[in-house]
């Protein structure tokens, strides 16, 4: 087997609180190839905290300690800012649900889609100008010649979301991690940008770590799926075997999966006592 693209053992995140630092990530461990894997788990069971870990965003007050933190083999705990710019919009991308908080309204939506290109390659204005729109087009949006001279507000929520899909797209990232990239979208169109981030993942060789509460969805799309309770990963297992997992946490968590009537809504929290064994 090739060596993976993210390595990571022992992860630990802990904010500090009146009694010390507690760890919000306890001693995490995975891998991601070049593959679609997920990570799922109830709110705040540390799964957005593991991939800002990793993309090196987390909050000031947070403290991350890590036996492993390597992309592509490089010890992402030992990196300066630099090399963190060099890396985030390039080899590293991040969705996250809302786009909101990662567009800025003042600028036009070809700016921001063509910032990648801009920054780490050195392509010609025309050149980064087609590839936007090409990459506006293949994230399913109407008149992509127009959203590209736009500004953020002239857009509806989910159209903004398939910009910032575009955005992190465009310049291909060898390792994309995905934070409920989809979830404010309409079934028919996560539907589509799912479809969109798997093609691109297997025709680019590129890995996807996408962070979801949707277990249904994970199984569609996932190849293998990492589930994640208090902190920890109590259970990794191949996504078509989802529904069969003999984990008492992960068979509960897989009933509660919102049906067609409750989607969209989060995963109620399962009873303590249910998930130990
Ligand atoms: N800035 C912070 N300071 C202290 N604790 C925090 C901070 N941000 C998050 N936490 C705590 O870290 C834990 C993990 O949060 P995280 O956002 O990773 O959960 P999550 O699994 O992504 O949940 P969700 O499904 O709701 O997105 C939660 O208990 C949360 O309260
Ligand atoms: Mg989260």
């Amino acid at each position: 087997m090739t060596e993976p693209l993210l390595d990571v053992a022992g992860l630990r995140v802990a904010f500090p609180s009146e009694k010390g630092f507690v760890a919000v990530v306890d001693g995490v461990s995975f891998t991601v190839g070049r593959e679609i894997v997920a990570l799922v788990g109830e709110s705040g069971s540390g799964k957005s905290m593991t991939g800002r870990a990793v993309m090196g965003l987390l909050p000031d007050r947070a403290r991350i300690t890590a036996d492993r933190l390597c992309f592509e083999g490089r010890d992402l705990t030992r990196i300066g800012p630099r090399e963190w710019r060099g890396l985030r919009g390039n080899g590293l991308g991040l969705i996250l649900q809302d786009p909101k908080y990662s567009l800025n309204p003042a600028l036009r939506i070809g700016r921001q889609v063509e910032e990648s290109l801009f920054l780490h390659t050195r392509l010609p204005a025309a050149q980064r100008r087609a590839r936007a729109i090409s990459m506006l087009e293949k994230v399913g949006l109407p008149d992509p010649e127009w959203v590209y001279r736009s500004r953020p507000g002239a857009l509806s929520g989910g159209m903004g979301q398939r910009v910032m899909i575009a955005a992190m797209l465009i310049n291909e990232p060898r390792l994309l991690i995905a934070d409920e990239a989809t979830s404010a979208l309409d079934r028919d169109l996560q539907v589509q940008v799912l479809d969109l981030m798997r093609s691109l993942t297997r025709e680019m060789g590129m890995g996807l770590l996408l962070i979801s509460h949707d277990l249904q969805q994970v199984a569609d799309y996932a190849d293998r799926v990492l589930v994640m309770r208090g902190g920890r990963i109590v259970d990794q297992i191949a996504a078509k075997n989802l529904g069969r997992s003999e984990n008492s946490y992960t068979s509960a968590l897989w009933r509660a999966r919102p049906s067609a009537r409750t989607y969209g809504t989060k995963l109620p929290v399962i009873d303590r006592e249910e998930g130990r064994r």
